[in-house]
């Protein structure tokens, strides 16, 4: 397996492209499955989860073409992928794939909505936390499915079609939503989801399906109204920037100083991590290109923070801000409140020389004033890049072990650092 060489102590000055949102990527390219048309995404990111997701799609019976160069394309900028689920041969998702990515399971919903069967397993443990799927089978329920649990697998039926119904999330639920809102486009009459997840990249599903005849509407809000309708076409959709990505960086180029352009990264779509870096000391600056971040001089100041739901400060940040204020003049706290369990980098970061106490949901935090370089590794991929995040700052060498959890989630997350002054290298085994 890959490791990631750091050697600390680099201040970061450049450009960082932002690549399309992989929490974005993954449901839209799911949602190809409602029609027999060709979508078309854009801006795609070339992530290990991505690759992943075609096998899984290639299983029902899914083709995804991927378009080459084209004239004055940025090397490495997002692909397009033309997929097409003309003919879904099979609507199985078998333990082996969904197992290996849980997001895997919301092909669920667009198979029974539009094949009126699917069987698929259910994706077990996880590195952060239980994350069952009871949320994802009551909203299906609602919709009028059959769902029987059968050696592992859920088996949703719905032979007549699925119908809109009234859905009550007691619990805010990005794939609850995402499932929801897919099976509702091909159902037969009206569905409201209530309490739903307003994270951006439901919005963008959302949008991606009116453009392939959907008719929803409220998407971003907690009531969302979806009209079913017979049939859905093809469509283009361009997915949206990444925003863990982007505010991944800005706590880096708060780490080690410096000032980089965050290219194409929207403010609003994290304006709570944001505001918890201007606390915490960085200049944030939108412009037309994306966000300026800068940390010249002065130290960083330590924040309280607790994970919530968007628009809150999200969970997919909390190990990145956890290894930012390792480094802060005084005392953090900050408490995950989505997952239970997800404090893998904890015993990570201290290994490098943090101070940190974890009580509960709670972590606190006594900021030092150096961190040291060791031999580390996480099985989250959040919690892997707060150790690059941590590595570029703690003297001497960091090797992060088991980048193959990085790849899932970050685009050569080695190249954009080096281009910004970062010494940083993958060393390939
Ligand atoms: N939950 C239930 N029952 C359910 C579904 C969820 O109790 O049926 C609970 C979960 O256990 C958790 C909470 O509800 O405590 C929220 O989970 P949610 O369903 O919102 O999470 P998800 O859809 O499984 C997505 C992202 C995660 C991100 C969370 C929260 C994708 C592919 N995954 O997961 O991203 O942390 O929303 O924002 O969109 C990551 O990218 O590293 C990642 C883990």
């Amino acid at each position: 397996m890959d490791r990631i060489r750091i050697v600390g102590g680099q201040r970061l000055t450049g450009t960082i492209p932002i690549s399309g949102a992989k929490n974005a990527a993954l449901p839209l390219m799911i949602a190809s499955l409602l029609t027999e048309d060709t979508l078309i995404l854009d801006n795609v990111p070339r992530l290990a989860d991505v690759s992943l997701l075609q096998r899984i799609l290639g299983n029902h019976g899914v083709d995804v073409m991927i378009a080459g160069k084209r004239p004055g394309e940025i090397a490495n900028g997002g692909r397009t992928l033309h997929i097409s689920a003309k003919h879904i041969v099979d609507t199985t998702a078998p333990y082996e794939l969904v197992s290996k990515m849980r997001a895997s399971f919301w092909v669920v919903a667009p198979l029974v909505a539009r094949m009126g069967e699917a069987t698929v397993s259910m994706p077990g443990g996880c590195a952060i936390g239980t994350r069952p799927v009871d949320l994802l089978i009551m909203a299906l329920e609602k919709l009028g499915a059959a769902i029987e649990i059968e050696g592992g697998y859920v088996v949703a039926r719905a032979p007549n079609g699925l119908r809109g119904g009234d859905i009550v999330f007691p619990k805010v639920t990005v794939g609850g939503t995402h499932t929801a809102m897919m099976a509702a486009a091909l159902a037969h009459g009206t569905t409201v989801i209530e309490n739903a997840a307003r994270e951006p990249e439901i919005g963008d599903v959302a949008d991606c399906l009116n453009k392939m005849g959907a008719r929803i509407s409220g998407a971003g809000s907690a009531r969302i109204v979806i009209e079913g309708v017979p049939r859905l076409s093809g469509a283009r959709h361009k997915v949206l920037p990444d925003r863990i990505e982007t505010g991944t960086y800005a706590m880096a180029v708060a780490m080690t100083g410096g000032e980089v352009l965050l290219q194409n990264a929207r403010p609003e779509l994290l304006q709570a991590a944001l505001d918890v870096l201007a606390k915490a000391g960085t200049a944030i600056v939108p412009t037309n290109e994306g966000i300026r971040v800068a940390r010249n001089g002065a130290g960083l100041a330590p924040v309280e923070v607790a994970t919530a739901p968007f628009p809150g400060f999200p969970t997919d940040l909390q190990a990145q801000l956890m290894a930012l204020m390792t480094r802060a003049h005084g005392t953090s706290r900050i408490t995950e409140t989505i997952f239970e369990n997800r404090f893998m980098h904890v015993q990570e970061l201290v290994r490098l020389g943090a101070h940190i106490h974890l009580d509960g949901e709670t972590a606190t935090i006594e900021g030092v004033k150096h961190l040291t370089g060791a031999p580390v590794m996480a099985t989250d991929l959040r919690a892997s890049v707060s150790l690059v995040i941590a590595g570029l700052a703690a003297e001497g060498e960091t090797v992060v072990n088991r980048v193959y959890h990085l790849d899932r989630g970050f685009e050569r997350v080695e190249e954009k650092l080096a281009a910004c002054g970062a010494a940083i290298e993958r060393l390939s085994a």
